[in-house]
């Protein structure tokens, strides 16, 4: 049985909490069919290998085909080495990224240089900065016409990385830093990453349309082996900086093969599972991403409030906005009408 193992102390979360995850949509997106590796040969410059926690290219192609349109704009506020940037300009968006570490700045620049140079549609831009001002880095113009975040948090280089076990050599590591600039935030304590992350979220939620959705992608880990919920406390956090859950979905890190499923964990994953299940502890692999879809919401129009003064729907959309479908599920479409298309 896994439990957290320590109150993350964050807000309570009304729409993924309540009836362990509120009634929301989910799905399960098949992104790991392919190994990461083969996923970004020849998509991605190789010295992107170096950069310690990518996105899988086709968690990004997935989730930007599915709540965008073409032309539409895409930001990653953490573009790290601009897997979003990429494959949404493959699909004919156009995309921001902003980036911490010069270094992975730069890479990002050169992988959308080289997308261009494949004949992508699209195209984007990368800004070197602290997400926690993600409107002050975006041209004034832009702010507020966003139609999709998607990032993936910093974590500590103790869950990722490249890594090999040598016979009698122990585990060698290395790539398991974004940088040594202690500001990072994958520096952060936990408290402290959740802390930044409300801030981010915040100033996400600031540049996207009315509507516009936040879709965040991140892994649980274990830390002596008991469950670290870090997508639990992050939903809460989201939640807390005003944007609306829509959804929250499972990218499967598995592929399929001859009718079986091939887990595709990290070695982390599978050096801690091995340990544990040979000290007689039956743990599990962590096998998939959770993919957390937010929502600004609609400003509310006078109409909605009620005789008190208050909004009168809980994700302050108006009365005319609800019509005749049921809250949650009244905008399915996606903000503009766009529908949803699979082509992870
Ligand atoms: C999980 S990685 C994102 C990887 C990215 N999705 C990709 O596929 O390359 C998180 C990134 O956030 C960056 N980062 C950390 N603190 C940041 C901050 N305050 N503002 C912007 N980026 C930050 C790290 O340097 C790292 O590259």
């Amino acid at each position: 049985m896994t439990r957290p193992t320590e109150d993350l102390a964050t807000p309570t979360s009304i729409g993924y909490r309540a009836g362990g995850g509120g009634g929301l949509p989910l799905s399960v997106w098949p992104t790991a069919q392919q190994t990461a590796r083969v996923q970004r040969a020849g998509r991605y410059l190789p010295e992107s290998t170096a950069h310690p926690a990518k996105m899988l290219p086709a968690i990004a192609r997935h989730a930007i085909a599915a709540y965008t349109q073409p032309g539409e704009l895409v930001v990653d506020p953490m573009c790290g080495i601009g897997t979003t940037l990429v494959e949404a300009a493959h699909l004919g968006r156009y995309a921001i990224g902003v980036e911490y570490e010069p270094r992975w700045a730069e890479l990002a620049r050169a992988n959308l240089a080289h997308a261009s140079g494949q004949g992508a549609p699209g195209g984007g831009r990368v800004l070197h900065g602290d997400a926690r001002r993600l409107t002050s880095l975006l041209n004034p113009d832009l702010v507020g016409r966003v139609a999709l975040v998607l990032t993936s948090p910093p974590y500590g280089s103790s869950v990722h990385g490249q890594a090999k076990a040598e016979p009698g050599r122990g585990v060698a590591k290395w790539h398991d830093r974004y940088g040594s600039d202690p500001t990072n935030l994958a520096h952060a304590s936990l408290p402290a990453l959740l802390a930044a992350m409300g801030e981010i979220l915040a100033e996400c939620g600031a540049v996207l349309r009315p509507g516009g959705l936040v879709v965040l992608t991140a892994r649980p880990w274990r830390r002596r082996e008991l469950l670290v919920d870090f997508p639990g406390a992050l939903a809460g956090v989201a939640e807390h900086a005003g944007l609306v859950a829509f959804e929250r979905n499972v990218a499967l890190l598995v592929g399929l093969r001859d009718q079986r499923l091939v887990p595709r964990p990290s070695f982390f994953q599978l050096d801690l599972v091995r340990k544990a299940r040979a000290r007689g502890l039956p743990l599990r692999i962590i096998a998939h991403e959770d993919v957390l879809v937010l929502r600004r919401p609609h400003p509310v129009a006078p109409a909605a409030r009620t005789p008190s003064g208050q909004p009168g729907s809980p994700d302050g959309q108006s009365a005319s906005e609800r019509g005749a479908a049921p809250p949650l599920h009244r905008d399915r479409t996606g903000p503009r009408g766009s529908g949803r298309r699979d082509q992870g």
